[in-house]
């Protein structure tokens, strides 16, 4: 099972589209680097998994839970991320 696994993430600030379509997925013990110009997303993107940005479309599984978006991070998957 990947321990990260974003499929067709998006995130909007009003009108502008900071991630449009983000998938990939982490698996244990792989080095995974995301990379690309500045304001493409990057920042956004780990906001996301870090449970920070919490206005999000997709999906999205972090150490075996399906993320929701608007929901905080708590219990072991505080701990764990
Ligand atoms: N809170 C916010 N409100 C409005 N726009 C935002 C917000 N956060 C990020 N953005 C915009 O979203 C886009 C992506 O920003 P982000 O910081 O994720 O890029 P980045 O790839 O991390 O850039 P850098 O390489 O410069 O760190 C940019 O256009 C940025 O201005
Ligand atoms: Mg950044």
């Amino acid at each position: 099972m990947a321990l990260v696994n974003v499929e067709q993430l998006q995130v909007t600030f009003g009108e502008k589209t900071a991630v449009s379509a983000a998938s990939f997925a982490i698996e244990p013990g792989e080095t995974f680097s995301l990379i690309g110009e500045s304001g493409c997303g990057k920042s956004t993107i780990l906001r996301v998994l870090a449970g920070l940005q919490r206005q999000w479309h997709g999906n999205i599984q972090v150490l075996g839970d399906r993320l929701q978006p608007g929901m905080r991070f708590t219990g072991a998957l505080r701990r764990n991320v």
